[in-house]
């Protein structure tokens, strides 16, 4: 046997353990998704981790997430297969491939992976909760993601959120926009280097979005996408603007906003955290992909999507909150039995406790009283429910409030209705 790396039994570097109780943040965070999504009419989609690599080949060549970054593989068939490095490309082939009425409104939760140097806010596994929408190209349904995305960012309790809003034009317009930013950055490419002349033969919009110091100057200086809008462009980008003014969303134009995959077309927008730190401070984005379906064989259909970064939301509402107590909900049960029986007696109770719809728990391994108390308040109960043979011989139970500490003797039988009734009028608090 090969002598074992000492960091085999870490998680790879750049991906991360979620634990109790941070885990809990997650699962309110995505509970909050899963509550707004149903509101605004979206619908579950579960695609799976690995794709085709050609359904990514789709997010774009030029890209860095395509090119550098993608997690490639033969899997023992011999199929080139990939990790999903975002979801929009997975939920689009599912589009295709079923073939579902339109309006197609969905929404999801799902790990994804780039090959990136990690830092804080930069992994090579995040997750993102996102949602898109095939079928209208109305502009309404801009206004609507954008609200979507926007609203649950606010829910959050995030408020140093901006967000920045650009259109990318379509085919038409797009063609000559990107051969008009070749020519400039042709004409300017002296001393740039050759990562420079490489993106702009790949395709200069790539050089758009690049963080180089170096290069900012000429960037600054290039042709905006904006300037080059056909007229019905040019028109369903003032009707979002307008939509987002109606609903008191402001918003920023935002001319280099280009975003790091290639299948955009028209409204594109981010989120910008500024409680995070500047090289990373998108909590989100998204866009329009309308000739994204009809790329991968289906029929012309527009879309429109847009994806928030798990890590990176609770960074930044972590960041607001600090020092103003958290808003974090209390998580753990409701009752916990404290057992001086030693037999099946606990088990049973439990079970029904459970069965009845509360939350409860107990101590494992016949350990002391004192010991089971003690876990008993660690545990958040309201209260404790004591199993002692005084009690039993006259079929009842210990109540014991853990706030107050008063305790009771509640018959057997009806423990379970007692607690519930309790319980009701305290949920608020916990
Ligand atoms: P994206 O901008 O590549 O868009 O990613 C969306 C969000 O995921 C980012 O704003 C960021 O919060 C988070 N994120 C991305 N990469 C990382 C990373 N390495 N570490 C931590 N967080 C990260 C998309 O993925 C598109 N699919 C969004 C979309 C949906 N467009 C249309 N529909």
């Amino acid at each position: 046997m090969s002598a074992e790396r000492p960091e085999a039994f870490r998680a790879p570097v750049g991906m991360h353990d979620v634990l109790p109780p941070d885990s809990r943040a997650w699962r309110d965070l995505v509970a909050a998704f899963a509550d707004r999504a149903e509101r605004f009419g979206y619908e579950l989609v579960i695609t799976p981790i690995v794709e085709h690599r050609e359904v990514f080949e789709r997010v774009g060549e030029a890209t860095d997430v395509v090119r550098k970054e993608m997690y490639d593989f033969d899997d023992k068939g011999g199929r080139a297969l990939a990790l999903r490095p975002e979801g929009t490309a997975p939920v689009v082939r599912a589009f295709v491939q079923h073939r579902p009425t339109v309006p197609w409104k969905v929404w999801y939760v799902a790990p994804n992976f780039r090959y990136e140097r990690p830092q804080k806010g930069r992994y090579r596994q995040h997750w993102q909760v996102g949602a898109e929408a095939l079928g209208p190209a109305d502009p309404a349904l801009d206004v609507e993601m954008i609200s979507f995305a926007h609203g649950f960012v606010r829910d959050l309790g995030i408020t140093q959120v901006r967000v920045l809003l650009n259109s990318m034009g379509d085919g038409s317009t797009r063609v000559p926009y990107v051969e008009a930013l070749r020519d400039y950055f042709r004409a300017h490419a002296t001393g740039m280097g050759d990562e420079f002349l490489e993106r702009v033969e790949a395709n200069p919009i790539r050089v758009l979005d690049a963080k180089r110091e170096d290069w900012q100057d000429v960037i600054e200086r290039a042709p905006q996408l904006t300037e080059h809008l056909s007229p019905e462009e040019q028109q369903h980008f003032e009707t979002v603007q307008r939509g987002l003014d109606a609903i008191g969303i402001e918003h920023e134009l935002a001319p280099r906003l280009v975003r790091g995959l290639d299948y955009y077309t028209s409204t594109t927008f981010e989120l910008a955290g500024d409680a995070l730190d500047a090289a990373q401070n998108a909590l989100g984005g998204g866009g329009r992909y309308d000739g994204l379906a009809e790329e991968m064989g289906g029929p012309p259909t527009p879309g429109i999507g847009f994806a928030l970064g798990i890590e990176r939301l609770l960074i930044a509402a972590g960041a607001e909150h600090a020092g103003r107590g958290t808003a974090t909900t209390v998580s753990g049960v409701d009752v916990f039995i404290v057992d001086h029986l030693g037999g099946l007696e606990a088990t049973v109770l439990l079970h029904e406790l459970r069965e009845s719809g509360l939350r409860a728990d107990r101590a494992y391994g016949g350990r002391s009283v004192k010991a089971q108390m003690t876990a008993a308040n660690r545990s958040g109960a309201a209260f404790a429910v004591i199993l002692a043979p005084d009690e039993a011989e006259r079929a009842a139970v210990g109540a014991k409030n853990l706030v107050s500490g008063d305790q009771l003797e509640v018959p057997r039988e009806q423990i379970a209705g007692w607690l519930k009734l309790r319980l009701e009028g305290s949920a608020v608090e916990r």
